[in-house]
């Protein structure tokens, strides 16, 4: 038995030398679009980008719905438990956090491309107004 653990390999070994290749490679690149959003300069930024960006675009990650940070804590929760997504745990709160921020300044960018009255701020408590 202890003959046949190497003569297996080695037989396969060989059997690979004298076979030409059947395929060709030619170089071939792809171009992916630009992502019309970046990730805003924000504490946290290294997290997401350790974390999350592996498997999203910048603009998969910010145009979601505007959420709470505990919601962002169930939608990170959910990256591991269902897409077996590899983040560190102790960059949870990190990442929540940067979230968080980086939605609220993408929205206002966003509002301040847009002419004024298109987007109503229903947040805004009467007397904050403008501030
Ligand atoms: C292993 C890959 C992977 C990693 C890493 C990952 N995700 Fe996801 N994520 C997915 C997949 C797959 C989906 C579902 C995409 C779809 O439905 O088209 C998704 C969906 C989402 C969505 C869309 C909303 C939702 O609930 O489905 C958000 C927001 C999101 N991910 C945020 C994150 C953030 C923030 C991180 C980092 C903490 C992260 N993801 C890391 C794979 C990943």
């Amino acid at each position: 038995m202890r003959h046949l653990a190497i003569i297996v390999p080695a037989s396969l070994l060989l059997a690979g030398c004298d076979r030409q290749p059947d395929v060709t490679f030619a170089d071939a690149s792809i171009t992916l679009p630009d992502d019309p959003l970046s990730l805003p300069d924000l504490p946290g930024r290294d997290a997401v980008i350790a974390n999350c960006t592996a498997c999203h675009s910048p603009s998969t990650m910010l145009q979601q719905p505007k959420v709470p940070a505990a919601k962002w804590e169930s939608i990170i929760g959910k990256m591991v438990e269902v897409y077996k997504a590899p983040i560190d745990q102790a960059a949870v709160p990190e990442i929540v956090q940067y979230m968080v921020a980086a939605q609220a300044a993408e929205a206002e960018a966003e509002a301040s491309t847009k002419p004024v009255n298109v987007r109503r701020d229903t947040s805004a408590k009467p007397g904050t107004a403008g501030v």
